[in-house]
């Protein structure tokens, strides 16, 4: 990135990178520099349904663990371009319905099928390049790599050629890596942390660390990106921005699953909800039909006050 300094002279680079440059724009350019980067970030994949059409379908999806029922013939869609909440109580299985959409454990009866098309016993990194992807209830990063390190090994799940790791460095390799790099900047930037971008992902502060998972999901261009309590441990403040990330993340043409305990929180940001209780769906409608639902009332009795809105 260079700086034009204004006088029809040559452009010299900024002092102190990308994150100094930002810093120094006036509104205008700010809002500009952050469309741009919004459109790096942009999925760049063909989805062959429409927009508010079904993107993801769990039929009569079924979990055992030997006699425990986690999962019991739970259907519901994904409309491409919303976000779907997936809520309930503690146990509800909701982190198991995304360890069986994404290849974590093979499902005991019922079908997941992304674009009409079942995933069948497709393994997880199948299921990453055929664009779910997803964060961890408990963060899994690599703890030694950088930030950007971090996301450009996501984006490595698109390229043909490996980035990290590769033996024979083909031209072709070279601008993918260039391009993933750029890409991967601009997503540390989207997610608000281009500032700790050199930092080993272990020193950063734990709320980087939760938009860091999401950057790196981000970075496989996800058809549908899988979201499991990423504000879990924030503070109010922390969880309202948060959602705002989330919101953004949907209107750069994302579709987004997300969990999440807090109802405040769900109510305000999701387009439909799905509830789970004891493995079973027990509701499925808007924010507000779910408020007002009984059953839904009735599960959520006897949690703490401030998670039921
Ligand atoms: N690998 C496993 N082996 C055995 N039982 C499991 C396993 N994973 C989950 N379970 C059980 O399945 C049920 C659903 O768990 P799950 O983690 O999906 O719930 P959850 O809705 O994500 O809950 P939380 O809000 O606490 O994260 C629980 O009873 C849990 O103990
Ligand atoms: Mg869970």
């Amino acid at each position: 990135m260079t700086t034009d300094p204004g006088n029809g002279g040559p452009e010299v680079p900024a002092e102190g990178g990308l994150v100094a440059e930002v810093e120094r724009m006036t509104a205008e350019e700010r809002a500009q520099h952050f469309a741009e980067v919004a459109e790096v970030v942009a999925p760049d994949r063909e989805i062959q349904v429409d927009v508010g059409q079904t993107l993801l379908e769990l039929r009569e999806l079924t979990v055992r663990f030997g006699g425990l029922v986690a999962l019991d013939a739970v259907s519901f869609e994904i409309r491409r371009g919303e976000i779907l909440g997936l809520i309930g109580p503690n146990g509800a299985g909701k982190t198991t319905c995304f360890n069986a959409m994404t290849g974590v454990y093979r499902p005991s009866a019922g079908e997941v099928l992304l674009e009409d098309k079942p995933l069948g016993k497709s393994a997880k990194h199948r299921i990453t390049q055929l664009g779910i992807a997803r964060t961890f209830q408990n963060i899994r990063l690599f703890a030694e790599m950088t930030a950007l390190e971090n996301v450009v090994v996501g984006t490595d799940a698109r390229h043909k050629t490996s980035v990290l790791g590769a033996l024979v460095r083909s031209p072709r390799h070279h601008r993918e890596e260039k391009e993933a790099i750029e890409r991967a900047m601009a997503l540390l930037e989207f997610v608000g942390i281009a500032d700790r971008a050199a930092d080993k992902a272990k020193n950063l502060p734990y709320g980087y660390q939760r938009r860091l998972e999401i950057a790196r999901a981000l970075a496989t261009e996800p058809k549908l990106l899988c979201l499991d309590e990423p504000a879990a441990g924030f503070n109010p403040q922390e969880k309202e921005d948060l959602m705002g990330l989330i919101r953004r993340i949907r209107d750069d043409g994302y579709t987004v699953l997300l969990i999440e305990h807090d109802m405040k929180l769900v109510m305000g940001v999701t387009d439909r909800i799905v509830v789970l209780e004891f493995g079973k769906k027990i509701a499925e409608g808007l924010p507000a039909e779910i408020r007002e639902n009984p059953a839904v009332i009735a599960a959520y009795l006897g949690v703490p006050d401030d998670d039921v809105a």
